[in-house]
C-alpha cells in the first residue's frame, strides 16, 4: 500500500505547552509518558505538533496493524457507522458472526467471546478456567516470570513482574508464578488447585522472548496428562506479527507434532482492531460451551462497528500478503540487528523475536548512558525520538521494534539505519 504522507501544516502552531498543562491538571498520571506531544500520521509516519516527523516503529504498542490513517479503516468505519454502531448483545449481528468465524477458522474448532482489551480477554479466560475447574474445587492458574497479562487485579496477579503488583496487594488469589521456558519447572509447580497454565507466545513486555517448540509441545502433553487447560495470551505477538495469524503457528512450523498443536484458549486485542479497541478471546472446542447463557458478558463486546473494522484488516492483510510482509521484512531487520550486535557489542548484545516483533537488548553499561539514572532503554528511545524514530522500551534493557505489518522496505532499511547510527555513536 502506498501512503501520501502529508506536509506539516504551512504555519506550525506550537501547541505542546497547553496540551501538556492541559495533561498536568486534568488527566491521572499514571503514565510515564515522552514529551511528545503526538497530532496526526499516515501509513508508518507520525506527526508530532511542531511539524516534526518520526517514522512510527511501534505502531501504538502492536496495535495499528496497517499503519495510521489507513484509508480502508476510515471506510469502514464511515459504512458501518452509517448503518449500525452498537446493539447490545442482547441480538445477533452479522459482523461480530462473521468475524468470529474469520478468527476460528485460522485457529481450529471452537468459538469466540468479545471484550474490549487484552486485560479483559484475559480475564475471560481466567473466568473460564475456574468454570472448568470449579466443580473439582481447582482454580489456580500457573503463569510465567516476565509475563504480561494487564493491568485489571487479575491482569497484575496474572503478571509475573513485581513491578506492576507493588501498591496493590493483596493480590488476588489463584494466581502463581513458573520460570518461562522451564517444562520441569512447570511440571513441579502443580498442585491439586491447579486447573491452567497460561503462557504468552512471545513475551512481549518481558523483552522479546519467544517460546521453543519443545516448551509449547511440553506444555501441551503436560495439560493434557494433569487435565488443565493451556491458555494462550497472543494480545501482543498474536495477529500475523510473527509472519503467521497466532505467535505458536510460526514457532511450530516444520516441527514435528507442530501441525497437531493448539491452546485451549487464546486471548486477542492489539492489532485486531487497528487502532479501534477491540478484544477477543478464542475457546477451543470441547470447551466452547463452559461459559453459558449469564456467565460472562459486557455491554461494548462485539460492537457491529468494531467487528467491521477488525474485518476490514483481516482482508487488507489477507490481499497484500501482509503476513509474508511482516515475516520476510523482520526476518530482514532481524538479521541487520544481529549485524549490530557483532559489530558494536559494548552498546548492543542481543537481537531476538520473529518477523515484526523484535527485540534489541542493550549492553549493561554504555559510558554515554551514566549522566542519568533513567533506564537506558529510555535514554535510547528519547534518542531515538531525537533521531525522528519510534520504538518502544521494555524493561530496562530492551528495545522493541513492533510497526505496522504494510510497514515498507525502504522504511525499514531507514529504521536500522536510523538505529545504526545511534548505536555507533554510543561506542
Ligand atoms: C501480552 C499482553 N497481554 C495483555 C495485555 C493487556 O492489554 P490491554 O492493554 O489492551 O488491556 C498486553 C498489553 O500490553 C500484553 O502485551
Amino acid at each position: 500500500m502506498k501512503e501520501i504522507v502529508p506536509a506539516p501544516p504551512a504555519i506550525v502552531r506550537n501547541d505542546y505547552e497547553s496540551i501538556r498543562e492541559l495533561f498536568a491538571k486534568n488527566v491521572v498520571p499514571s503514565y510515564g509518558r515522552f514529551e511528545i506531544v503526538l497530532s496526526h500520521g499516515a501509513g508508518s509516519y507520525l506527526f508530532d505538533v511542531t511539524g516534526k516527523r518520526y517514522l512510527d516503529l511501534g505502531s501504538g504498542i502492536a496495535v495499528c496493524s496497517l499503519g495510521h490513517a489507513h484509508p480502508a479503516i476510515t471506510e469502514a468505519l464511515g459504512e458501518q457507522s452509517k448503518k449500525l454502531i452498537h446493539v447490545s448483545n442482547l441480538y445477533f449481528t452479522e459482523p461480530q458472526g462473521r468475524l468470529a468465524a474469520e478468527i476460528v477458522k485460522r485457529i481450529g474448532a471452537g468459538k469466540c467471546f468479545f471484550a474490549n482489551s487484552g486485560a479483559e480477554a484475559n480475564e475471560g479466560l481466567f473466568k473460564l478456567a475456574r468454570k472448568f475447574g470449579h466443580d473439582e474445587g481447582r482454580f489456580e492458574i500457573l503463569t510465567a516470570t516476565n509475563s504480561f497479562h494487564g493491568r485489571t487485579l487479575a491482569g497484575i496477579a496474572a503478571t509475573g513482574q513485581d513491578k506492576v503488583k507493588k501498591g496493590f496487594e493483596p493480590m488476588m488469589p489463584g494466581f502463581r508464578h513458573i520460570p518461562y521456558n522451564d517444562l520441569e519447572a512447570a511440571r513441579a509447580a502443580i498442585s491439586p488447585a491447579t486447573v491452567a497454565i497460561m503462557i504468552e507466545g512471545v513475551q512481549g513486555e518481558g523483552g522479546v522472548t519467544p517460546a521453543t517448540p519443545e516448551y509449547l509441545l511440553g506444555l501441551r502433553a503436560l495439560c493434557d496428562e494433569k487435565k488443565l487447560l493451556l491458555l494462550m495470551d497472543g494480545v501482543q505477538c498474536g495477529h500475523f506479527r510473527t509472519g503467521k495469524f497466532q505467535s505458536f503457528q510460526r514457532i511450530l512450523e516444520g516441527v514435528p507434532g507442530g501441525e497437531k498443536f493448539l491452546p485451549d484458549g487464546l486471548s486477542m486485542a492489539k492489532s485486531l482492531g487497528g487502532g479501534f479497541p477491540i478484544g477477543a478471546f478464542w475457546v477451543r472446542a470441547p470447551y466452547q460451551d463452559l461459559l453459558g447463557p449469564g456467565t460472562h458478558a459486557t455491554t461494548f463486546g462485539g460492537t457491529p462497528l468494531a467487528c467491521a473494522v477488525a474485518l476490514k484488516i483481516f482482508s487488507v492483510i489477507e490481499a497484500g500478503k501482509l503476513d509474508e510482509q511482516a515475516r520476510k521484512l523482520g526476518d530482514w531487520m532481524k538479521n541487520e540487528l544481529e549485524r549490530l550486535v557483532q559489530m558494536y557489542p559494548t552498546v548492543v548484545k542481543n537481537a531476538r523475536g520473529l518477523g515484526f516483533m523484535l527485540g534489541l537488548e542493550l549492553a549493561d553499561k554504555i559510558p554515554a548512558f551514566a549522566v542519568s539514572d533513567k533506564p537506558a532503554s529510555i535514554q535510547f528511545v528519547n534518542r531515538m525520538h531525537e533521531a525522528g524514530v519510534m520504538t518502544i522500551p521494555a524493561g530496562t534493557h530492551v528495545i522493541r521494534l513492533l510497526p505496522a505489518l504494510n510497514l515498507e522496505p525502504q522504511e525499514a532499511a531507514e529504521g536500522i539505519a536510523k538505529i545504526e547510527e545511534l548505536v555507533k555513536s554510543l561506542v
